[in-house]
């Protein structure tokens, strides 16, 4: 891959960039569209692709921005609208970030003409293109031609959304001189370090609700990791295929097999897959309000009641795995242990967070919810080792996938 610095002297040169702006937002019922857009809750994937950014821009380069945010199914809703983001953006640029009406038409190309050296815009969200998205490589290389209007290069840095073949991320890359930004290089150099030849003992946590999603790479990671650590929802399915009455827990029937087939595995290949042994446990979680129906108990896994789920590790749990991922010289993490987003089954995440900023070795946060979560505990970004802004793309990346967005930078 081509580095910025490749492109030689960038003073004047029109640059497009893909930066990968798809940040949490809290949607409060306002008078303006401020309300309707959303506030910002993590501002983490902006302030990733600063330094990228202010290298273009001190360098005299004349940078036009895409990026996505949500998925509005290639339509134009202001719900999704880049506002917010530019507005944070300028803020943090600390110079004017003007956003374009549309994405790739008259106010698009008219703003992205105005620049001037050291002056940047963006276009509207990428994705209120119907043919960002397409399956059909010619409709998203005609919207690539018309990105390609934009600048006289292009930049890849939306590490986040590299593992789609998108007309934004792949087919511009075949239109213009490419390069990586300086976040797709540090990306790549930190994930391509677990894969190839971590520190050991190589310790994995993973968490979230949905087993079925971290499949592929519980397969691939059965290889590479010693230690594999599962908690949140996904737990339960491991859980129900150890033969464990899982009461009203988070259960996907379909993988049970699946997991049996992984436990299996890890003891044919003397590695480690390691489940919670106790679990908070409740009625349930009202979601609208976000409040626990009835009371938490905590219960040993061999205990769950029938009319009772569990929404979090148990503290039992939390001690066994703390020390498992504190023993780890490489540790990477993705998905929280239970609904922290209540405080009551916050804690399980809140102990993988604590024991991952204080291992001895290189501990990477592996994206999305995990990345929002420590922050909003209270850590900096310098408490681990590496905060990956991609989730999906890194976990495709550990999955041991191509990603199209970086296979097309090394063609
Ligand atoms: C992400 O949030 O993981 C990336 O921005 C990709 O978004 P997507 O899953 O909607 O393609």
């Amino acid at each position: 891959m081509k580095s910025i610095a490749d492109l030689g002297d960038l003073r004047g040169v029109r640059v497009v960039i893909r930066c990968d702006f798809n940040v949490p937002l809290k949607r409060e019922g306002g008078p303006s569209g401020q309300g309707s857009q959303g506030v910002i809750t993590d501002d983490g994937r902006i302030r990733a692709a600063l330094p990228t950014l202010r290298q273009l821009l001190t360098g005299g380069a004349r940078v036009t921005v895409l990026a996505h945010l949500g998925r509005p199914g290639g339509e134009v809703n202001p719900k999704y609208s880049l506002a917010p983001v530019a507005i944070r953006l300028s803020e943090l640029l600390g110079q004017p970030v003007p956003l374009a009406a549309d994405v790739i038409g008259p106010s698009a190309q008219a703003l992205s003409a105005s620049l001037q050296d050291g002056e940047i815009c963006m276009a509207e969200n990428v994705r209120y293109e119907s043919a960002e998205e397409s399956k059909d490589e010619a409709q998203r290389v005609e919207l690539a031609k018309g990105y390609a209007l934009l600048g006289d290069v292009f930049v890849s840095d939306g590490f986040g959304v590299v593992h789609r073949k998108q007309a934004s991320v792949y087919d511009i890359a075949k239109l213009l001189p490419h390069a990586a930004g300086s976040l797709v290089k540090a990306e790549t150099e930190v994930l391509s370090r677990l894969t190839a030849d971590p520190e050991r003992p190589f310790v994995v946590v993973l968490g979230g609700a949905k087993v079925a999603d971290k499949l592929a790479v519980i397969d691939n990671l059965l290889r590479l990791a010693d230690t594999l650590v599962i908690g949140g929802g996904m737990a339960f399915t491991f859980l129900a295929a150890q033969g464990y009455g899982i009461g009203k827990s988070i259960l996907d029937e379909a993988n049970i097999v699946t997991c049996q087939g992984y436990l299996e595995t890890a003891t044919k290949l003397g590695k480690r897959i390691v489940l919670p042994v106790d679990t908070r446990v409740a009625a349930g979680i009202d979601f609208g309000n976000m409040s626990v129906t009835g009371e938490i108990t905590v219960v040993p896994v061999a205990e769950i009641p029938a009319d009772q789920g569990g929404f979090d590790i148990g503290p039992a749990t939390e001690e066994l795995f703390a020390d498992i991922v504190r023993g780890g010289r490489t540790v990477f993490w993705n998905g929280p242990m239970g609904v922290f987003e209540v405080a009551e089954f916050a804690a399980g995440t809140k102990a993988i967070a604590q024991a991952l900023s204080q291992v001895d070795g290189l501990s990477v946060v592996g994206g999305g919810d995990s990345a929002a979560a420590v922050r909003d505990f209270g850590y900096a970004d310098t408490d681990f080792g590496h905060i990956s802004t991609g989730g999906g793309a890194s976990l495709e990346y550990l999955e041991g996938k191509t990603l199209p967005g970086i296979a097309v930078l090394e063609d």
